[in-house]
């Protein structure tokens, strides 16, 4: 990583402000956190900070309520699961700035731990105002971005603040951009790219960024559609996003020309509706029934994309085959995850949904990173640079 990190930078006795996301998922009815893979991830670098003795003052937004108080978006039950996990108090704060928060966090002792309340309480936070940056920027003497989650997002914590106080990155932030950064810049070759999602239209900016880079390209997902009409096939009830088939027709066209296997799916798995108790048969890609919809990829293709997979060194993995949250359509999901989990190779998790699908399987311990990122992830893939990212400090030399 190019950019100065946490270990680079003498932090004992001092007020670290840290930009973390702990925008977890919490459950409607509950208020309870249904997946803390978020909280876990920066462990490491609270427990650094602890250990060397800073004072830390943790910030994060949770949700999005829109620039005012919501209550169900406070941050106290996450400070006290982050608690838990860390094994030492979380202490809270009535708000992110002011001069109660202030005397909060210089009242702070070496290796304390203190969570500012959501910061998008504040509308001034997600316009990148310099006077709430400035005010954020008085809570601290170094600044640490450890959120990569939210480093597609130019806001006052994200940006604003790294004008005013040293910045450098956060463990967890490092490990991303290692990860992320090393499979399309210097992967084990052969790489391949497992790409998958609803729509061309999400997966354009990553699928021609990949392109120029990857040995194989294999594609599923309800994209397929629009890949099956640009080869001339009828797809029965199927979304087809009209307007993309030339650049899907471009992308092959391409790919040829690179010597890139574009893989597509040999067979899918339709349904009679999009229901989870809908009707269903496998087909060949070519001869889908009129009235049924692509809701997986088929048998056939999985063992074609397994046949490809385990010839690869490195594998990125962004957007799920099918219909995964509906279980008769998760099988060429969850057998993706379970292959890359049993690979021999680098396996690079985008967040989101492809991230849900593996934790959901128990196999995230087995893949080499999943992303803590979904949106920030689909951004760092398509190649452009994070705002969070770019105004971190370089290092030197
Ligand atoms: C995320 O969950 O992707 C990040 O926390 C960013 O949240 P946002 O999409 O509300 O900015």
């Amino acid at each position: 990583m190019s950019k100065k990190g946490l270990r680079d930078i003498d932090v004992r006795g001092k007020r670290v402000l840290v930009r973390v996301d702990l925008n977890v998922p919490m459950g409607r009815e509950t208020g309870a956190i249904s997946d803390d893979t978020r909280l876990k991830a920066v462990l490491p670098t609270i427990r650094y900070l602890v250990e060397q003795g800073a004072r830390v003052v943790l910030c994060s937004h949770l949700g999005r309520p829109g620039g005012k108080v919501v209550e169900s978006m406070r941050m106290a039950p996450v400070a006290q699961a982050l608690s838990a996990l860390l094994g030492r108090e979380v202490a809270t704060a009535t708000d992110c700035i002011g001069p109660e928060v202030e005397a909060a966090a210089a009242a702070l002792n070496d290796g304390d731990v203190l969570l500012l309340e959501n910061l998008r309480f504040h509308p001034e936070e997600e316009r990148n105002d310099p006077e709430f940056a400035r005010a954020l920027a008085r809570l601290g003497e170094v600044y640490i971005d450890d959120a990569f989650g939210t480093a597609h997002r130019a806001h006052a914590s994200t940006v604003g603040v790294a004008q005013y106080l040293p910045a450098v990155a956060g463990l967890l932030l490092e490990r991303e951009l290692d990860a992320l950064g090393g499979a399309l810049e210097s992967p084990a070759r052969p790489l391949a790219a497992l790409i998958g999602g609803a729509k061309i239209s999400d997966k354009i900016g990553v699928l021609e960024h990949i392109l120029a880079r990857v040995d194989s390209l294999l594609i599923g997902g309800g994209m397929v559609s629009t890949f099956a009409r640009a080869l001339g096939h009828t797809v029965g009830s199927s979304a087809v996003e009209e307007d993309k088939i030339e650049l899907a027709q471009d992308l092959m066209e391409r790919a040829r020309k690179r010597g890139v296997r574009l893989l597509l799916p040999e067979d899918v798995c339709v349904a009679d509706g999009f229901h989870p108790e809908a009707a269903s048969r496998v087909v060949p890609l070519s001869d889908i029934p009129d009235g049924w919809l692509i809701m997986d990829i088929g048998p056939k293709t999985i063992a074609r994309f397994e046949e490809e997979l385990i010839t690869c060194r490195t594998v990125i993995w962004n957007g799920p085959m099918g219909v995964f949250e509906y279980p008769k359509f998760q099988e060429g999901t969850y057998a993706m995850a379970r292959l890359l989990a049993g690979l021999d190779a680098a396996t690079i998790i985008g967040g989101g949904s492809t991230a849900e699908a593996v934790a959901e399987l128990g196999l995230a311990d087995r893949m080499t990173h999943v992303s803590t990122g979904g949106g920030a992830s689909l951004e760092f893939l398509e190649g452009k640079t994070l705002p969070g990212i770019a105004v971190l400090a370089e290092r030197e030399g």
